[in-house]
């Protein structure tokens, strides 16, 4: 008789390895692997005899091509997420923390598609049908016409949609629930997540029915992160928000449709998700304009300009080794300006703790933002406000220089929509209307903009704590 095949699998990143560790090598995650029997399993690889292959039609790269045809919801955060709407046909992945909202955004996704008269199914795995309508209540969602059930077996569930009408959209609540009976292993496992995706996916392939899968992201990644169906899906977006605040971003991570650069904005109410049309007067929020330490950075989105502002405290250190912390930017490219400061600028920062906010828990992944971050850790150095109606932008390289970055026109129009009056941003910014150019500063390096927000008081302060 064959020995039982089973193989161990890390549940956060999907590696496979021979033999139980308690720390996964590719991923370097703890207590993550777990036994699985993969054999039956879709893509269980060889068990059976092989088939022989059947020839496929070859097709020339040139031809007829039609748009692909969208489901629109009506909620614009959403279809900008999606480019344009849903695909017909397409399976979604929303990933998220648990909690963060997903089953409700999609609830009022199902909603919004339901009363335009799309056919939506919500199989929820996690609620049971009570609470799902008790939900659907409290979003003033129960009034439609979605169609709704409380189930997990992947096998029972397809049966149940092939006996009605083919729907335009299902919605299965959470991956992390469904089990397939062909393979072996307990729901929430890399190997069930994997193949009742594939079920899924295939089903929307064949029937065209759109899919969209909800996935728990666990940071100790006991559960199986949905990872490992990212690569299996058209499109993935992550639903994400900091604690304690309100406001939730839907981001697209991949989208084999669209653009991936795109994010929609919503606000967490007592009766669901709201939109959030103009988020850059939701991260400037309540701004004290005299505060030193405070600037405003005309950041992109996708192909949508966000005003947020940074804001960064230095204070005399009593440490050894001061302290650096951030929040919604990144570390190593504070390090970077710190040392560009220290260097070019005669900013001394090595007697000081760094700490640097970005408002709002918004986060920041463009090196657009440097000149902003150097501007508000030279107005904390310094003690001295940076203009209320000004906004910055550019790259700062490490010789010091400023090097200008995409979109200066669309930043600027976003910032005088805004009521903001001028801006620093990198000398030889493109495509800038010469209205826009006369109110603002261009700036070439970084010494420069640290001489027109300080003068000479950095460096006679540095002058004084030498002296003491
Ligand atoms: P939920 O959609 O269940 O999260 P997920 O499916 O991602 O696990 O959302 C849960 C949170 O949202 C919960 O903490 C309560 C909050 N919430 C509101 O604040 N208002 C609402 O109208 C609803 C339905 C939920
Ligand atoms: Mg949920």
């Amino acid at each position: 008789m064959a020995k039982p095949r089973t193989t161990f699998i890390c549940q956060n990143c999907g590696a496979v390895h021979a033999r139980w560790a308690g720390k996964c090598d590719s991923c370097g995650e703890w207590n993550t692997i777990v036994e699985e029997d993969p054999a039956g399993g879709i893509g269980g690889g060889p068990g059976k005899a092989l088939r022989k292959g059947r020839a496929v039609a070859l097709t020339a790269l040139s031809g007829e091509i039609e748009n692909a045809p969208r489901i629109l919801s009506g909620i614009s955060e959403l279809d900008r997420v999606t480019g344009g709407g849903i695909v017909r046909g397409s399976a979604l992945l929303v990933g998220g923390d648990p909690g963060i909202g997903k089953s409700t955004l999609l609830m009022q996704a199902a909603a919004a598609l339901s009363r335009k008269g799309h056919r939506i199914v919500y199989v929820s795995g996690e609620e049971a049908v009570a609470q799902v309508r008790l939900r659907a209540q409290r979003l003033k969602a129960a009034e439609t016409d979605v169609l709704l059930a409380a189930e997990t077996n992947i096998e029972d569930i397809l049966a149940t949609l092939s006996l009605e009408q083919r729907p335009d959209l299902v919605i299965l609540d959470s991956v992390q629930t469904l089990w397939t009976e062909s393979a072996d292993s307990a729901p929430g496992t890399v190997t069930q997540v994997r193949s009742a995706s594939q079920a899924m996916i295939r089903y929307a392939k064949s029937t065209g029915a759109a899919v969209i899968l909800v996935g728990h992201v666990t940071k100790d990644g006991q559960i199986a992160g949905p990872r490992v169906v990212e690569h299996m899906v058209d499109g993935v977006l992550y639903f994400e928000g900091e604690g304690g605040h309100h406001y939730r971003i839907l981001r697209t991570v991949k989208n084999r449709f669209g653009p991936t650069d795109e994010i929609g904005v919503f606000e967490m109410t007592s009766g669901g998700l709201r939109e959030v049309s103009n988020p850059s007067e939701l991260f400037l929020g309540e701004r004290n304009e005299n505060a030193p330490g405070a600037a405003v950075f005309a950041g992109m989105e996708g192909t949508r300009p966000v005003l947020v502002e940074i804001q960064a405290l230095v204070a005399p250190s009593s440490l050894g080794t001061p302290r650096r912390a951030v929040v919604g930017w990144d570390s190593a490219r504070l390090s970077m300006i710190i040392a560009v400061l220290e260097a070019h600028c005669g900013v001394r920062l090595g007697q000081h703790d760094v700490y640097l906010n970005v408002a709002g828990g918004y986060r920041i992944s463009e090196p657009a933002a440097d000149v902003a971050v150097a501007g508000a850790l030279v107005s904390s150095l310094a003690g001295l406000a940076l203009p209320a109606d000004c906004v910055y932008f550019g790259e700062v390289s490490l010789s010091g220089a400023i090097r200008p970055v995409a979109h200066a026109a669309q930043r600027l129009k976003e910032a005088e929509k805004l009521g903001f009056k001028s801006a620093v941003m990198p000398k030889g910014s493109q495509d800038v209307p010469d209205a826009s150019r006369k109110s603002s500063i261009e700036i070439a390096n970084l010494p420069d903009l640290v001489s027109r927000i300080a003068g000479g008081t950095i460096l006679s302060r540095e002058r004084d704590v030498d002296e003491s």
